[in-house]
């Protein structure tokens, strides 16, 4: 029997429904390949950027590792020249930025090896209240150097406290907070660190009553090279945030403005 005009029609325009419900869902198929070849693209960018970065992480290491045998010379030789000359002759002043210049390259150097240098934790059973005091004994020698009023304030258990961590690596971490607080007190202020633990993890804060951390640089701070110092490699939190990961701690930071600033970090014990 032959189909109708009418029925020809809209078997035809079925047909055609049909064909277009697949095309477009063809086109949203084609789209989402596209996203993902787009992502695909955007990942292998970002590898081969790390893959760059880990490459020039690795150079910077070597030429750290390289500079610093001469470096070590040249103060020797230069502390050497001061020593022979007195403190009112003209010629001392230039001998002493030398020595300052090489001071500044020491840090600079021990900081880009110490955030480079691939480690792998030694850690001991660490008394951390016996730990502390030795690093605090550094801070005091430290706010000395600067010239500053600053005390300490402790709030430590008065039994010994038994951690496993790498102490030297650690130590790290509580130099350079401790030193970020002080560089952060203008002439007079306060430093109070506390140390307690629980059966799962050891805290440890450092607070200052310095200048505080504006709003808007607070989530840069981590980030290697970031400083608001003069003399600042801006590294030390970023060795900090390493040392941290690698014991699979946490750190955390408040700061207001004008006020202070409290870093705390948790590792598991
Ligand atoms: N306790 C603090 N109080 C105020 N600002 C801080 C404090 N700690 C860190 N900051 C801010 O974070 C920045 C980064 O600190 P970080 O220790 O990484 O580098 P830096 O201190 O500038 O340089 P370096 O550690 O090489 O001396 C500092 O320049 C400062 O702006
Ligand atoms: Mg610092």
């Amino acid at each position: 029997m032959q189909k109708s005009q009418e029925e020809l029609i809209s078997e035809l325009s079925t047909v055609m429904e049909r064909f277009s419900a697949q095309s477009d869902a063809l086109e949203l198929a084609y789209k989402a390949l596209e996203m993902q070849a787009e992502q695909l693209k955007k990942m292998q960018e970002e590898v081969n950027q790390s893959r760059v970065l880990s490459a020039l992480g690795e150079m910077a290491a070597t030429v750290a590792h390289e500079i610093r045998n001469p470096l070590g010379g040249i103060g020797g030789y230069a502390s050497l020249l001061a020593r022979g000359i007195p403190p009112e002759d003209p010629k001392r002043k230039y001998v002493d930025k030398i020595i300052g210049g090489i001071s500044s390259l020491n840090k600079i150097v021990g900081n880009l090896l110490a955030y480079t240098r691939k480690t792998n934790l030694q850690k001991q059973s660490t008394d951390l209240i016996s730990w502390a005091e030795t690093i605090l004994a550094h801070a005091e020698i430290e706010i000395e150097k600067e010239k500053k009023k600053v005390s300490i304030e402790r709030s430590f258990p008065a039994e010994p406290l038994n951690a496993e961590i790498d102490g030297e690596r650690l130590q790290q971490v509580m130099l350079n907070l401790l030193i970020n607080g002080i560089q952060a007190i203008e002439v007079e202020g306060k430093i109070f660190v506390s140390i307690r633990s629980n059966e799962n993890f050891a805290e440890i804060t450092v607070a200052d009553t310095g200048k505080g951390i504006e709003q808007e640089n607070l989530k840069n701070i981590f980030t290697p090279f970031f400083t608001t110092k003069e003399q600042g490699t801006g590294l030390g939190l970023a060795i900090v945030k390493k040392i941290v990961d690698l014991h699979e701690g946490e750190i955390s930071v408040e700061s207001v403005f004008g006020k202070g600033t409290k870093f705390c970090i948790r590792v598991p014990v």
